[in-house]
Formats: C-alpha cells, structure tokens, sequence
C-alpha cells in the first residue's frame, strides 16, 4: 500500500459540483475530513478545491477529473485517490443528469437513454466497487446515495433519467442487504424538489418573475431545498448510531408538496 499524504478521514464526491456536491464537501472537512472531488471539467473543480483549501487549510481537497460514463475513468480516479489520500470512508454518489425539456420515448435516441443512464447509475455501481473492499476490511464505511422524485415513479419525458434512478435506489438497497452486517451504512436520499444551485435554482427565479410569482423569491428556503441544508442530512446519516441506521429519507422544502412532479 502506498503511503498516504494524510491520516484524515476521506469522503469521495463523486458528482461534485457547485450545488449539493460542494456543499456537502464543505460539510465534511469543516468536520475534519478530506475531500476528493470527482467531475469532468477541470477549472469548476480547481475553483471549487482552492475554496475549500483556503477556507480549511491547504491540502484539504483534492481533484479528480472523471467521466462517470467510463468504467475504466472511475477505476483509475479511485486508484489515484487511494494512493493520494488512503482508504475512502465516505463515498457519496451525487451525479445525475436529464434533459431540462423532456422527451417521449418515441423522441429518445438510444444514445441518449444509454449516455444518462451510464450517469445516473453505471458509474455509482462502478463507485460502489471501487470503495467496498476497503471498507469491508476496516468493518466499517458510508455510502450515500443522491436520488430526485424522478427515482419514485415515471413522469412522463423523463425516460432516459427516471430508469437510471430507479435503478439506483434499487442499488443502494442491494448494497445494503449484502454488506449492512459487514458495517456498511448505505443510504439513498430523495431530493423531492428543486435545489437553489446555479442551473435550477436560477431557472426557477427568473420563471417566477416571468409569471408574477414574486413572493416566493422573498421566501426562497420554502420554495428550494439550500445546498448547505441538504449537506447537513448527510452529515446526520454518516454520523448515526449504528443501532438507528437510515436506509431512505426524502426531503423538500416547506411549500413544496410531496412528490408533485409525479
Ligand atoms: N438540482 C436540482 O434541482 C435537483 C433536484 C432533485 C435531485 N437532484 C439530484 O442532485 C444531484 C446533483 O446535485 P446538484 O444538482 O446540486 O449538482 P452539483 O452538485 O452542483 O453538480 C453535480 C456535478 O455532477 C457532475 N457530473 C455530471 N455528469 C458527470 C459525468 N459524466 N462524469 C463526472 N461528473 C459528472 C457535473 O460536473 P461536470 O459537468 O464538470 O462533470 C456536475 O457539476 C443529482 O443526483 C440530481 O439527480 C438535483
């Protein structure tokens, strides 16, 4: 085993971008851990990582470019990460993607069925494996699982999104009925709303002023879900006692209803 840059607990984020993935970074090294942070384009992770180092020392979070749709480039991000930082204790699979205009399955190319679904499930069974065999051998670690409504029912255009996660809940389910003995705390969160990142959470302001709904912008934390308050229920199902393990919570904001996408 190679030797290991730092003794700190090592959460991976796989999917990590500037709304729920950072903050959920953040939320882990404020606690002492280190992160390393998985995606595709270089500079939105170089930005995200230098925040982080100079809010929490340097050294504390580290990249990884990453295309979750190759086996072979999750593989050898995870093999960096161990020999960089050791062992990882807390994986997170926060990637999903979909088209924001949905489209009939009649309209759906296999392409696009084939590239999403490698997102939004391929590359966390692929996450899965990479983290397991450690964390068998230590007896314990964290596995948590990003969902959407979307991972509940079909809704109709959502055909190259709602099978990949479906097929994720099932997955983090399956992870926890082989290895929950074996110390390993799986958990599948259901994002039942939108969440007040860059892309939907802009989209959603300027639609709300389009249609004369500008009282929700002055109470924007009852209408979108806050990156930093999401964070703060995977920090809560890391640190559970092993005697009252969550395998599923869903969660929405005060005037969100419940699973009104569906
Ligand atoms: N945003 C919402 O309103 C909302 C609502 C309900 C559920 N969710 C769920 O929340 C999760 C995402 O959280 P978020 O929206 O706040 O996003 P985020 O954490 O800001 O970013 C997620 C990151 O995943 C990365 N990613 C996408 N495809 C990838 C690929 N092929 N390989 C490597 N990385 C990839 C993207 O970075 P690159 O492009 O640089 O690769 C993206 O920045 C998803 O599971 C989604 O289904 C989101």
């Amino acid at each position: 085993m190679s030797e290991y840059t730092s003794k700190k607990p090592v959460i991976a984020v796989v999917g990590a971008g500037p709304g729920i993935g950072e903050a959920v970074a953040r939320r882990f090294t404020a606690e002492g851990f280190v992160v390393a942070l998985l995606a595709r384009t270089e500079d939105k992770l170089q930005k995200m990582a230098v925040g982080i180092d100079a809010d929490y020392g340097a050294g504390t979070a580290h990249s990884y470019i990453t295309d979750l749709r190759e086996e072979q480039s999750v593989i050898s991000s995870f093999h960096r990460i161990r020999s960089d930082l050791g062992p990882v204790d807390v994986l997170v699979y926060n990637a999903g993607a979909r088209r924001v205009n949905g489209r009939s399955v009649l309209d759906t190319t296999t392409e696009e069925f084939e590239g999403f679904t490698k997102i939004n499930l391929f590359g966390a069974f692929w996450a899965t494996k990479c983290v397991l065999p450690d964390m068998l051998a230590a007896g314990r670690g964290t596995i948590i699982y990003t969902g959407a409504t979307g991972s509940l029912r079909g809704n109709p255009g959502l055909s190259s999104f709602s099978p990949g996660k479906f097929g994720l809940r099932s997955l983090s389910q399956i992870v926890t009925r082989e290895y929950q003995e074996k110390g390993i705390h799986a958990a599948h969160i259901i994002v039942d709303t939108p969440v007040d990142g860059k892309l939907i959470g802009e989209f959603s302001r300027r639609q709300w002023q389009r249609q004369g709904q500008g009282e929700k912008l002055d109470d924007i934390d009852a209408h979108l879900a806050r990156p930093a308050d999401l964070a703060q229920i995977y920090w809560f199902l890391h640190t559970q006692p092993r005697s009252a393990w969550t395998q599923e919570l869903d969660v929405r904001p005060q005037k969100v209803s419940m699973f009104s996408k569906l």
